[in-house]
């Protein structure tokens, strides 16, 4: 695969932490110091399916590619108040594509699970095109109550079009059982044959410390193991897109990696954790500023609920 179009939307409503000390037992240093985390965008009046449809015009418009030429269209994509249909065949009526849709969830990790399996639907069917959309509202998982969690979160979209090409030069995904670290459940309908305490309503649980700590681990893990395999020193890798969730981890794992800050770009500062959103958004951001060149290679990689982790090494070459 080649990526040859970017596109991103995020609401309109920006929260500043100042915002959230207004009715949670929080403040501006702390959240700054422990995520580097100071403004997050918010859905108010828009819906998740608003942004979905303009990311993916806007990826769509930069690509150049009639939507009735693309093949597929893969949504990643948690929750969102339709379980069915899917986002992703929502989306595909707005933006004139006639093609098979799918939603995955695959929590933070998304995008990049979506870029492995768009890979292997190029080489298996031969698909000409495909639109890779993530299109999150994580703020709307969380108790606003519990400082803990609620001050992480944004929401927002972004996508890209992929076209046949040589430009996926490795990846690895990877998922373990756990529901302990992190956990979401919403209630059902009821059944006449209901028992009790079993259909519950539970806002997002996280175990912050122990993420924190699993997320440095596997995604350094994951980078070694992409890059290793395809023979690729880390120094020549022009940016590492990590998944935007805290910039402490972003820091961690590059450290860890004894790599240049500013091969680690960031827009955490002012989007908080948008889940699987976040690199594309971060990818649309640089595509558009002019900050990627033809022939950049670029490692990314993301973790998440579940517990998932992913990470990809692309050639940039649009
Ligand atoms: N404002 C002020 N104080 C807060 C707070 C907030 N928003 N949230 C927690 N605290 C308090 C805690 O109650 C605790 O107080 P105590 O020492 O009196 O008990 C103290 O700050 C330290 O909390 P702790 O949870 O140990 O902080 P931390 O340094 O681990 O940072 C996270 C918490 C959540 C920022 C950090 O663990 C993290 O980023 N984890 C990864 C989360 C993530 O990225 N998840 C998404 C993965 S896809």
């Amino acid at each position: 695969m080649k990526i040859i179009g970017t596109g991103s939307a995020v609401p309109k409503k920006v929260v500043t932490n100042d915002m959230l000390s207004e009715f949670l037992d929080t403040n501006d240093e702390w959240i700054t110091t422990r995520t580097g985390i100071h403004n997050r965008h918010l859905l108010t009046e828009e819906n998740l399916l608003d942004l979905a449809i303009e990311a993916s015009k806007n990826a769509i418009a930069s690509s150049g590619v009639a939507p009735k030429d693309i093949d597929l269209i893969i949504c990643s994509n948690v929750a969102n108040n339709y379980i069915t249909p899917s986002m992703s065949t929502m989306v595909e009526g707005e933006i004139g594509c006639e093609c098979p849709c799918i939603d995955m969830n695959v929590a933070c990790a998304g995008f990049i699970y979506a870029l492995d399996y768009a890979e292997a639907y190029f080489i298996a069917r031969g698909a000409r095109n495909i639109l890779v959309l993530c299109a999150e509202e994580p703020t709307r998982f969380l108790n606003w109550k519990q400082r803990e969690n609620s001050v992480l979160f944004g929401d927002g979209a972004g996508a890209v079009v992929l076209t046949r090409g040589n430009d996926m030069l490795g990846s690895r995904l990877r998922a373990v059982s756990n529901k302990e670290v992190i956990i979401y459940r919403k209630r059902m309908e009821p059944t006449p044959y209901e028992v009790e305490g079993v259909n519950i309503d539970a806002p997002l649980y996280m175990n912050g410390r122990e993420v924190f700590r699993m997320a440095v681990k596997s995604s350094q893990q994951d980078l070694q193991y992409v890059l290793e395999h395809a023979g690729v020193d880390p120094l020549n890798v022009e940016y590492y897109l990590l998944h935007q969730a805290n910039q402490r981890i972003i820091d961690a794992i590059q450290e860890g990696m004894r790599l240049p800050k500013k091969k680690f770009p960031s827009i955490i500062g002012e989007y908080g954790n948008t889940s699987s959103a976040s690199i594309p958004i971060l990818l649309d951001m640089m595509h558009r500023n002019g900050e990627l060149h033809s022939g950049d290679l670029l490692a990314m990689s993301a973790f998440g609920a579940g517990f998932v982790s992913a990470a990809a090494l692309i050639r940039w070459s649009k």
